[in-house]
Formats: C-alpha cells, sequence, structure tokens
C-alpha cells in the first residue's frame, strides 16, 4: 500500500461537539492509526464547517459575530479531539482564507464549464439541513423528517448546479463499484434517491445569507454551503482548480470519507457531481456510519440528553481516553446505529480491557517474575520445542492469523467486529493458561513447559498490543513497553518471534495497564 488519505464529516461550529462528533472522529482516528501500521504516508484530515446561515442566526442571538462564534467554538472541537487522542494530520476551517479562495475558484470553473446556470426559484429550505427539501419527503405535518422543523419558504434567483447531467454516470460508477458506499446496504438508498434527483440551488442571495463565501463577479450571491464544504477534502491538499499542488497529487482521490448515514446523499450524489464536473477523480470509497444514541433515545438539546465527550472522560476520571474510545469504536456494527450508557460503558471496558486482556498480561508478567526471575529462558520458544506443550504452536499460529482477519475486516471498515477478532484472540489465550496452568507446572517443576506457556502468551500479547493500538494507544504503548516491544513495527512485519531472550522485567516495572473503571484502585489513583 503507498498511501492512506482519510478523511471526517467537518462539523458544524454552532456548537459545541457531542458524543456523536465524538464517535466519528474517533473511528476515523481507529482506521487511520491501523492504516498507519500498514502504509508510511497516511494522511488524515478533518475540521469545521462554518459558513451558513445556521451560523450567522445562532452568532446573531448571541450577540456575537459569526467569526467569534466559529473562533469560539472550532477550539472546543480542537480541545475535545486533543483530549481523545484523535492523531490527524490537518484542521481544516472553511473559514480558512486558502480555502476560501480556492472555493471561489472551484465555483467560477463550474460556471465556465456551463455547469452552473442563473434561476428564478422557490423552495423549502431546512436550516438544520442546510438544503432544500422536496415537499414529498417531509413529514405528515410538514415537517424535514431529520430536524422536525419546519423549513422555510425561499423564493430567490439563484445559480444551479446541473446535477441532472451527471444522474446517470453516477447511477453507472455506484453499479460498477460495488464498494463505493460502504455500507453496500446503503448503496440502493442512494440509487433510488438518484431516481428522482433535480439540478440543485448552489447559491443563497446575500440579502438572507450573508455568512458565505462570495460568488466571484457575483457579490450578490453567496455560495451555497455544501459546495463549500465537499470542497473541504481538496482544496486542504491545496487543489484551487490547478492540480500542481504536491500534496493533490500525492493524496487525492481520498481513500475514504468517512460520515453519518445522514449526510450520505451530499457525498455519493453532489460530490461524486462535482468532481466529474471539474474532471477529478472520485473517492475509493464513503462509508456512511450509523448514529449514536443515548441510553437508546435519540440525541438532541430538547431532550437535555446532549452528552458532551469529555463529561465522559472526566464523570469516570480516567486519566486515558482509551477506555472511552474502545467502548465508542465498538458501538456498532460497521454502518449500524450504536448506543452510549453509562452502565454498559463501565461493564464492558471493565470486562474486555481490565479483566480479559489488562489482567492477562499482568499475571503473566507476575508468573514470569516469580519462577523465572522475569527471565525470557533460552529455548522457551514454542519454535525450539513444539511438542512441549500442546497448543501453544496453534495458539501463535492463531493470533498471526488474527492480524489476517483483522486486516480484512479494516478493509471494509468494520472496526467493531475486527476488535471482536482481537478480544477473541485474548480470550483463547487465557484458556489457554487456565488449561495449561503454569502455576502447577512450576509447582511439579516441570520448569520447560511452564516457561513455555508465559513465552507463547506473551509472544501472543505483542501481537494483541499491536492489534490493540489503534483503539486504545496509551494501553497499548504500556503493554509494548512492558513487553519490550517495538509498537512501530508494521502488521505485515509481525512474526511470531517478539520477545526478546533474557531479562524482560523486574517486579517494580510491572504495571496494569488499564484499571477497572468504579475499582478501588481506580478511585486511589485517580485521588493521588
Ligand atoms: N457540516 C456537515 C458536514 C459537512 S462534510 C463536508 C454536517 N455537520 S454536523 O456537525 O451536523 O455533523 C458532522 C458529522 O457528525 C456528520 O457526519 C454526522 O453524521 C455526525 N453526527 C452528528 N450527530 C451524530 C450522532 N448522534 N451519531 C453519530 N454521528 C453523528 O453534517
Amino acid at each position: 500500500m503507498d498511501k492512506f488519505y482519510i478523511t471526517t464529516a467537518i462539523d458544524y461550529v454552532n456548537g459545541a461537539p457531542h458524543i456523536g462528533h465524538a464517535y466519528e472522529k474517533i473511528i476515523t482516528d481507529v482506521i487511520a492509526r491501523h492504516y498507519s501500521q500498514r502504509t508510511d504516508d497516511m494522511y488524515f484530515l478533518t475540521g469545521t464547517d462554518e459558513h451558513g446561515i445556521k451560523i450567522q442566526k445562532t452568532a446573531a442571538a448571541k450577540g456575537i459575530t459569526p467569526k467569534e462564534l466559529c473562533d469560539e467554538n472550532a477550539q472546543k472541537f480542537k480541545d475535545a479531539w486533543n483530549a481523545l487522542d484523535i492523531n490527524y494530520n490537518q484542521f481544516i476551517r472553511t473559514t480558512d482564507d486558502y480555502h476560501e479562495k480556492a472555493v471561489q475558484k472551484i465555483f467560477k470553473k463550474l460556471v465556465e464549464k456551463g455547469d452552473i446556470y442563473k434561476h428564478s426559484y422557490e423552495g423549502l429550505y431546512c436550516q438544520g439541513c442546510e438544503c432544500f427539501l422536496n415537499p414529498k419527503d417531509l413529514t405528515e405535518d410538514g415537517l424535514c423528517p431529520d430536524h422536525l422543523k419546519k423549513p422555510e419558504v425561499v423564493k430567490e434567483e439563484n445559480y444551479f448546479f446541473k446535477l441532472t447531467k451527471y444522474k446517470d454516470a453516477i447511477i453507472k460508477h455506484i453499479k460498477d463499484n460495488p464498494d463505493f458506499i460502504v455500507p453496500a446496504f446503503r448503496a440502493n438508498e442512494v440509487l433510488n434517491q438518484l431516481e428522482d434527483i433535480q439540478d440543485i440551488s448552489v447559491s443563497r442571495a446575500k440579502s438572507n445569507v450573508q455568512w458565505g463565501i462570495d460568488v466571484l463577479d457575483d457579490p450578490e450571491q453567496s455560495i451555497y454551503v455544501w459546495i463549500d464544504a465537499l470542497s473541504n477534502y481538496i482544496t486542504a491538499l491545496g487543489y484551487d482548480t490547478e492540480t500542481n499542488s504536491e500534496k493533490y497529487n500525492k493524496y487525492w482521490p481520498a481513500d475514504v470519507h468517512v460520515i453519518g448515514k445522514d449526510i450520505l446523499k451530499f457525498h455519493s450524489i453532489y460530490w461524486p457531481a462535482f468532481l466529474m464536473a471539474l474532471d477529478l477523480p472520485l473517492p475509493k470509497h464513503i462509508f456512511a456510519h450509523g448514529w449514536i444514541t443515548i441510553d437508546e433515545t435519540k440525541m438532541s438539546k430538547s431532550l437535555g440528553n446532549v452528552i458532551s465527550p469529555t463529561s465522559v472522560i472526566e464523570n469516570f476520571e480516567l486519566k486515558e481516553p482509551d477506555a472511552f474510545r474502545y467502548y465508542m469504536a465498538t458501538s456498532a456494527p460497521c454502518g449500524r446505529d450504536g448506543n452510549y450508557s453509562d452502565d454498559d460503558f463501565k461493564e464492558k471496558v471493565n470486562a474486555h480491557l481490565a479483566n480479559s486482556m489488562g489482567n492477562l498480561l499482568n499475571r503473566t508478567l507476575s508468573m514470569l517474575v516469580k519462577y523465572f526471575d522475569g527471565e525470557i529462558k533460552e529455548g522457551s520458544k514454542v519454535a525450539s520445542h513444539p511438542e512441549l506443550v500442546s497448543g501453544s504452536l496453534e495458539l501463535l499460529k492463531k493470533a498471526l492469523g488474527t492480524v489476517k482477519i483483522v486486516e480484512n475486516h479494516f478493509n471494509h471498515f468494520e472496526i467493531a467486529e475486527a476488535a471482536q477478532e482481537i478480544m477473541n484472540i485474548v480470550d483463547l489465550t487465557n484458556k489457554f493458561v487456565t488449561d495449561n496452568a503454569p502455576w502447577t507446572l512450576a509447582k511439579e517443576e516441570k520448569m520447560a513447559e511452564c516457561a513455555q506457556v508465559l513465552t507463547t502468551v506473551l509472544e501472543v500479547m505483542c501481537i494483541v498490543a499491536a492489534l490493540i493500538y489503534p483503539y486504545c494507544p496509551n494501553i497499548a504503548k504500556s503493554m509494548a513497553k512492558q513487553l519490550s516491544f517495538d509498537l512501530s513495527v508494521k502488521l505485515d512485519d509481525l512474526t511470531a518471534d517478539n520477545i526478546k531472550n533474557g531479562k524482560l522485567i523486574s517486579k517494580e516495572e510491572i504495571t496494569p495497564v488499564f484499571l477497572r473503571v468504579d475499582s478501588e484502585l481506580a478511585d486511589k489513583s485517580s485521588k493521588k
């Protein structure tokens, strides 16, 4: 694999980030970190979407300028991603000067190409969606089905984009590339939507929407927020209608745009059409994730159940965001909706990260210290005496096989499914320890067998550390440190021989990699 370019949706900044925004950034970061274990050239873009009527109105209601509102809230997004260890390479704000100038040029190019024309129009505009809605898509009460608000009647002379011109080419692209839209079950929805698409309005009268990028040569009109927003994926790389930027040439087309299911239409219909009009290649995959509910209820300001991502970390006094990252990344099968609940969070991370994975490493290292003074004995590796302990060779082979299975899940953006495979190998390893009872072997003075059981487990734990790293980077680092294992190894270079012979660890160097949430130990440690 030569490069991997991954992006998130860029968030509206009319409020602070919530757990739904965080879910997307976490799964994107998990995918990005996984691919950084497969290529040296991974690029991860995120950012904020800062123009439009919604932001203009929120700022006015607060008595501040739109730019002040954007600055204040964009910082909150950055701070939250920092607290969650979201390791992006670039953060784009659509109010960045280079982006605004590039969008103006993109719009001009589409006009020159004859794909944008002026047209007088009356339609129903939903501020939540920042788009015109088709009357047939409204609820019985005439509300936007997503935002449950009455759309505003807008009568303006706007610029229109000839979306219909690209309809057949987009249908063909979706049908010819069954993995363009992930998960595949969403492709049918898009094909249905394509059936009755019309040309779309791509500007708003400046008299109604002031907080937007001016159309070049026509400052009475501001460019539609979705042209502005979608273009971020290429303007961030330096595209401004010329394809001469080094970064653009290196990274475009994107390998995947990670977005929520609610904005799939914009990414799989509008965006491909704009790109086709600009004669640019299309992204390889659009991965539409599901939505996160809180205690099985849709998050909403009116219900007062909106959770900030950092509040979970603060409430549980987590020193690191790993547990929250793990929980969110495994909260839903690929593309399906997930749920957050405090109780479920505690139960899952305690069971998986503390009891199964953390404990396994901790007690194996403790036994290594107790029986072998923390040393990996010469000749204790499975390869030297594969017949010595039944099941040890199979376990190691299975762990290496898990690497391939995990990679394959990531090829299809199945992040929760990949994590399940990691936990399966942890469970098998726990069973291997129980079945072989190294404490009994030591008592019976079968030290060669005992050494092989422990060494085999520690070999598997190196593989587990590498595989869990994208979800739990801090826990993985702590595991790797105690195993003297180099976490920067590429997944394809992992072997069954990761542990060095000789002294590995002393009693004082053994530390739990994850303390149970709400346990006495966790309480004590957080009070320190
Ligand atoms: N600004 C547009 C995206 C432009 S991308 C060129 C937008 N912003 S948003 O702030 O409303 O949403 C940002 C992302 O967060 C979207 O992908 C959206 O699906 C996701 N989520 C918002 N609420 C969510 C949940 N409750 N659960 C999961 N993701 C959710 O749309």
